[in-house]
Order: structure tokens, then C-alpha cells, then sequence
């Protein structure tokens, strides 16, 4: 007889240990309802909660601070201390509580200001999807385990390639983000082209074969430091290429570097090209570097994370479109393609090689399918196993805007990051640095500060106490104008480092963002570094400090005056000491500093019109018995051209100093007329910019 599953065999609590296996505890598992369930009706209800006040949320958030501007304690002291929770709460209340905290305490990457890093603001319709995927939870680790969210993951990815122009049959998956794109493609590539089997042996290299290395430029992101730790291989094996003024890898410098690598015995593995670099955007040579992965036999990586999506605009460079030649190619759907956090991409052009990286077949998974009809599973494709559907929210907007809807919002975004370098040309106290891609860079430079330094003697004898305190000065400035936005809440920027100098950065990867909004990023720098230089001036030593605007304007360029006058003054005296020095090799003055007399600044002393320096350098030229010695007289025309051209330096200080006197009976109305023509500039600027 076939045994019968009955209701009997539901009592599970009396095969377990302490269990009484009483008949209400059988009872209780049939009608069992787990305390993290909700009924419809309450899903209907709290969905409902939560879908109002995220549009309600979308639809504020413009008018909303960009971030909170307070300290973690503050929020940490709003999101309450209570203990771990013993019993449940009403989870109604508890999602109005949770959409009410983030409201007051997030910071908005959708607002229209948000500029920094690279974060773009997402796309609602992403937005709704994640509940979607949440509801259906599929796991994507596995096609059994969700059928439609894997299809849906291939399809994305082959759109995406599509989109950017790479090849369509390239391998790809979805990844958290663009750091773990970047380092899955570097594993693939370790994986293909180490020569050995490093997935069995590691990375230590078979006897004959040097350590593996790669090439990535100065301005590459910091992601390629943790890909070489997390590929055993260490920070050390990271070669820094340098960059040309615009930031681009320079490609002579990298033929020379794999050069010396081989040589030196080292195994050369990739070469990373990085379409929009993080701090400015720059598009590396990626053609000319194509051309290096080809004769040197290396795997070209692009990190487009940033800057792939731009390759859809057919107006692009031919650089940008050249990361098609990538042997792999990340990009970042939660950057350019404005899909909710988390959204990574990678594509590999030889499928096999993703797959070579990463499959196991463990005893334990049974993911069987029919060889014609194969499934993906996508566990063997990738680092991670469980894996959730971050595809379906790039999948549904691809297919809201399409390919044409893209190429518009990347096109604004240009022009907006444009649009900002421009109107920062307008304040003379900002100085654009770059703009490139959708990122523009700047400074708040007070204009005053601009002017090269009256008072440096020898501007080739390299940066001087001076420039480095004024530099140092403006850096801090910006400093503080970045925290000042980002604490005020106004709008949100972040920084480039050029040159080793600190700049603002805007980056517009935000459908959100109009023009007024770009445009009000100088007004604030300008207002914020105004009002800090007019503060902070002060703590500049006094030959590098100048007023900031135009009420300090009159100090500022009195001091200005006086400077140039004192500089003035400072050149006169160093173009004689230096004639001194240059005729000290005489023989009366070998004598005169034999007998431990200072001659340099006898020599001032002289050039000032002191008599008592004259009468004692002629004591030396002639002896102390009034007649003149051998050696002297072998040399009396240096000596007299010495004192000539002495006497001449002496008559230009006079000049100099007379012509002080001079001038400074007209200084105040010429400082005043300047004052004035400036103000009515400065008038100008602002209307242009209203
Ligand atoms: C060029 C580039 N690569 C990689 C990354 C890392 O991306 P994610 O923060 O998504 O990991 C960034 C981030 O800004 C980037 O700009």
C-alpha cells in the first residue's frame, strides 16, 4: 500500500528536540503566519503609502536642501537609540516613519544641483522597477532560478553593446557597479593572457616567467589599485603612465615603460584605456593604445564607466567610439544611463574568456538544460553566486526612452557641463580649468592673487616662499567653498586635483538639471570665496596678502602700489650687490675680506652714498701710506669699472626713490578711477549672467 502524506506527518515539532509534538502546535504550523508576512490587503496599503510619498519625494525634492548638512550625530540622534526591537511594530507606521527620516535626512543625488562624483539621479521608472524585481526576487545566479530576469539580463547586456557600438556577441553580466566591472574584466584577462593557469597555480609565475604587470594612467581610477589586490598581484604591479596636459595617457611614455618591463624580465598582461576619467573626464588615446595591445600582445581593458554611453552620439570622437577595439569594456548604468544604484556592466569580447574566469560546476548545483537550448547561469560568469535582477531596471528605461531618448539626455548634459564653463568665464575671480565629457572644472581665484608676484626677485629660481602660500591659500579657499556648498545644502560639487592644485568640479549626469541650476554653481563659488578671502585674508603673510572685492578694493590696491614701488626699490639693491659680488674676484677686495671685511655689504654701504665705504675701499686699493701697490695697479680697471657701475646703480635707487614721491601724489585718484572702472565691470559681468 502507498503511504498517504497526511496532516499527521505536519507535526514537525515532534521529531524535534524539546518538542511535545501537542496537537495545538500541529495546528498552529497548518495555519502558520509568520510574523514578517503582510496580508494583501496591508501590502495594497503600505504600497500605496510608499508609492505616494516617493512621488511626493520626487516631486519636492528641487525645492529640498541637496544634502542635510548635518553631522552624524545629529542624524544618528534622529534615527533614535532604542535597543534592538523584542517585539514587532506596526509596519504601516514603521514605512511612514522610514520615508519621513529620509526625507529630512538624505542627500538628493536626483535634486537638480547634485554635480558631484559621479552619481546620477535615477530614473523613476528604474525606481519602480526595483520593487518589481524585489517582488519577484528572482535569483540571477541561476536560470532555474529566474528564467525571465536572466533572459532579460542577456538581452540588456547585448542592447548595451549595441548602444555603444561593441561587439553584440560579447560575454557580459551585471555587476554592483563600476569598480567590480573593471575588476571582473582584469580577472578575465588574468585568466586569458597570464600564459599559465593561474586560477590552479595563482599568480606566482612558473619558473622562466616574470610577475605580471599592468599599465593604467596617472589618471586612472582608484578602482585598478584594489583590481591588482584582489587579483594577488599588489599595487606594485600597477605601471602609472603619465598623462599630457589634457590628462590623456601618453602612449610613447607606455611603449617605453612595456619596454623596460620586459627587459626587466617582467610578464606584461593589460593595458587600461579609460573613456572619461573620473576627475575631468578626459578620453584617453584609445585608438593609439589599441595599436600598443596589438603589437605587444596585451589585453586592452576600457573603463568607460563614465564615459561609454557618450560613444552613442554619433558627433562623438573617434577616440571614444574606439573603445570597440577593448578587449573589455566596463560601464556604469548607474552613471550615464541614470539607473538607480546598483548597475554595473561588463562586457568581455570573447565570451569564452568570461566564462574561462569564473565557472565551477559543484556537485551540488543541478542547473541542467538541453546543450541546444542551453541556460545561462549566470554564477558561472561572474564572482558572485546569488546575484539579484539589476537588469530589469535598465531593460525598462532602455526601452522607455530609447536609443534616441539617450543620445538627447547626453547631449544636454554636455551642453549643460558647457554651458558652466562659460558662465564661469564671466568672474574675473574664477579661472576655468576644464571641461570635457559632461564635467567642468574651475576655481575661485581671487583676481588680485592672479597678478604675478612684484616682489619675487628671480621668478626662474623656482616657486618662491611666496607663490607657495598664495597658492597653498587658494587651495584652502576652495576647500572650504566645496564644504560650504555641500553643508549648506545649495547644490553639490566635488573636486578635481591638477597640477597638484585643488578645483571645483561639476559633473552633470542629472536629466534633472536646467540651465538656471548650472549657472547658479560660479554665482555661489564666487559669493562663498568672496566672503572667505574678505575673512581670511588676514592670515596671509603680509607680501602675499591682497584685498578680495571691490569694497576692499581701495586697501587692496594701495598695498598693491606700494608694493611694486618696494619691489622696485628690492630690484635696484640685488642689481647692485650682484655687480659687487661679480667684481670681488679683485684684488683689492681679495684683500679687503683677507683683513675679515664684509665686502658685500661694504659694497651696499657704499651703493647707499655712504662716504665713510667709499674712503675705506680706497684705503684698500692703495695702501694705507697713500701708495698705490703692485697688485692694485694691476688691476686698476676693475676697480674703477666696479666703482663706475656702482655709481650708477647708486644714481638709479635715487631715481627710483624720487620717482615714489612723485607718483604718490597722484596714487588716490588713479586708485579710485580703477576702483570705479571696476565696479562698473563687475555691474556688467552680473547683468550678462541675469
Ligand atoms: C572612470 C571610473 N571608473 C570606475 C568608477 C567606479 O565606479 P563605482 O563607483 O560605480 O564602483 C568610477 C566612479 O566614479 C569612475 O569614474
Amino acid at each position: 500500500m502507498t503511504e498517504q502524506l497526511t496532516t499527521d506527518h505536519l507535526s514537525l515539532g515532534a521529531t524535534g528536540p524539546g518538542a511535545t509534538g501537542a496537537p495545538e502546535e500541529s495546528l498552529l504550523l497548518r495555519t502558520r503566519r509568520a510574523p514578517v508576512d503582510l496580508s494583501p490587503d496591508e501590502f495594497r496599503r503600505i504600497g500605496h503609502l510608499l508609492v505616494d510619498a516617493a512621488a511626493e519625494l520626487l516631486n519636492s525634492i528641487p525645492e529640498r536642501p541637496v544634502t542635510p548638512g548635518l553631522t552624524p550625530s545629529i542624524v544618528r540622534t534622529a534615527l533614535g537609540d532604542d535597543g534592538l526591537p523584542a517585539a514587532g511594530t506596526d509596519p504601516a507606521e514603521l514605512m511612514r516613519r522610514a520615508t519621513d527620516l529620509f526625507a529630512r535626512y538624505s542627500t538628493f543625488n536626483g535634486h537638480p544641483r547634485f554635480f558631484g562624483y559621479i552619481t546620477a539621479g535615477p530614473a523613476p521608472l528604474g525606481v519602480l522597477s526595483e520593487l518589481l524585481a524585489a517582488t519577484v526576487n528572482a535569483n540571477c545566479g541561476a536560470w532555474s532560478l529566474s528564467p525571465l530576469a536572466t533572459e532579460i539580463e542577456r538581452r540588456t547586456v547585448r542592447w548595451i553593446a549595441e548602444l555603444l557600438g561593441y561587439p553584440t556577441n560579447a560575454g557580459g553580466l551585471f555587476v554592483s557597479g563600476g569598480n567590480m566591472a573593471n575588476i571582473v574584466a582584469v580577472w578575465a584577462a588574468r585568466a586569458a593572457r597570464a600564459g599559465w593557469n593561474v586560477r590552479e597555480r595563482g599568480i606566482t609565475p612558473p619558473e622562466g616567467r616574470g610577475d605580471l604587470v599592468l599599465y593604467a594612467s596617472t589618471e586612472t581610477h582608484t578602482w585598478i589599485q584594489k583590481a591588482a589586490e584582489l587579483c594577488g598581484l599588489g599595487t606594485r604591479a600597477v605601471r602609472w603612465i603619465p598623462v599630457d596636459s589634457e590628462h590623456r595617457m601618453r602612449v610613447e611614455a607606455l611603449r617605453e615603460r612595456i619596454r623596460a618591463d620586459r627587459v626587466a624580465g617582467f610578464t606584461p598582461l593589460l593595458v587600461v584605456g579609460t573613456a572619461g576619467t573620473v576627475s575631468t573626464g578626459a578620453i584617453d588615446p584609445l585608438q593609439d593604445i589599441a595599436e600598443v595591445c596589438k603589437d605587444e600582445d596585451l589585453w586592452f581593458h576600457v573603463d568607460g564607466a563614465y564615459g561609454a554611453p557618450a560613444a552613442m552620439l554619433p558627433e562623438a570622437t573617434d577616440d571614444l567610439k574606439a573603445l570597440a577595439l577593448g578587449d573589455s569594456l566596463a560601464v556604469d548604468p548607474h552613471k550615464w544611463l541614470y539607473a538607480p544604484v546598483e548597475a554595473g556592466c561588463v562586457l568581455v569580447r570573447d565570451a569564452a574568456a568570461l566564462h574561462d574566469a569564473f565557472h565551477y560546476r559543484p556537485p551540488y548545483y543541478h542547473f541542467h538544460g538541453d546543450p541546444d537550448d542551453a541556460p545561462t547561469n549566470f554564477h558561472e560568469w561572474g564572482p558572485q553566486n546569488s546575484r539579484g535582477n539589476r537588469a530589469l531596471k535598465v531593460w525598462l528605461t532602455l526601452q522607455q526612452v530609447g536609443r534616441a531618448g539617450y543620445q538627447q539626455m547626453i547631449r544636454d548634459d554636455i551642453a549643460l557641463a558647457r554651458h558652466l564653463d562659460r558662465c564661469v568665464r564671466v568672474f574675473a575671480d574664477l579661472e576655468p580649468g576644464t571641461c570635457r565629457l559632461s564635467v567642468a572644472t574651475f576655481r575661485f581665484v581671487p583676481d588680485d592673487l592672479r597678478l604675478p608676484a612684484p616682489w619675487r626677485l628671480d621668478d626662474s629660481a623656482g616657486p618662491t616662499s611666496d607663490a607657495a602660500e598664495r597658492d597653498a591659500y587658494v587651495d584652502r579657499l576652495n576647500t572650504t567653498i566645496l564644504s560650504t556648498l555641500q553643508d549648506e545644502g545649495l547644490a553639490y560639487v566635488s573636486n578635481a586635483v591638477m597640477s597638484g592644485r585643488f578645483f571645483l568640479r561639476a559633473c552633470i549626469v542629472n536629466f534633472r538639471t536646467r540651465a538656471d541650476d548650472v549657472q547658479a554653481v560660479p554665482e555661489l563659488a564666487v559669493r562663498i570665496g568672496r566672503a572667505l578671502d574678505r575673512r581670511q585674508r588676514g592670515t596671509l603673510s603680509p607680501y602675499a596678502r591682497y584685498a578680495g572685492d571691490p569694497p576692499h578694493a581701495l586697501e587692496r590696491l594701495t598695498q598693491r602700489w606700494w608694493d611694486d614701488r618696494l619691489a622696485r626699490l628690492a630690484r635696484s639693491q640685488r642689481a647692485m650687490l650682484e655687480l659687487a659680488m661679480a667684481h670681488s674676484s679683485s684684488p683689492v677686495f681679495s684683500r679687503a675680506a683677507a683683513e675679515g671685511t664684509d665686502v658685500v655689504s661694504l659694497l651696499a654701504a657704499l651703493a647707499a652714498g655712504d662716504h665713510r665705504a667709499a674712503h675705506r675701499l680706497h684705503t684698500f686699493a692703495t695702501g694705507p701710506d697713500g701708495h698705490a701697490e703692485a697688485d692694485a695697479l694691476s688691476a686698476p680697471p676693475s676697480l674703477a669699472a666696479a666703482l663706475d657701475q656702482l655709481r650708477r646703480a647708486q644714481s638709479a635707487l635715487a631715481e627710483a626713490m624720487a620717482g615714489i614721491t612723485a607718483e604718490d601724489r597722484l596714487v588716490d585718484r588713479r586708485i579710485i578711477q580703477e576702483i570705479e572702472e571696476r565696479a562698473l565691470e563687475y555691474e556688467r559681468q552680473a547683468a550678462r549672467l541675469r
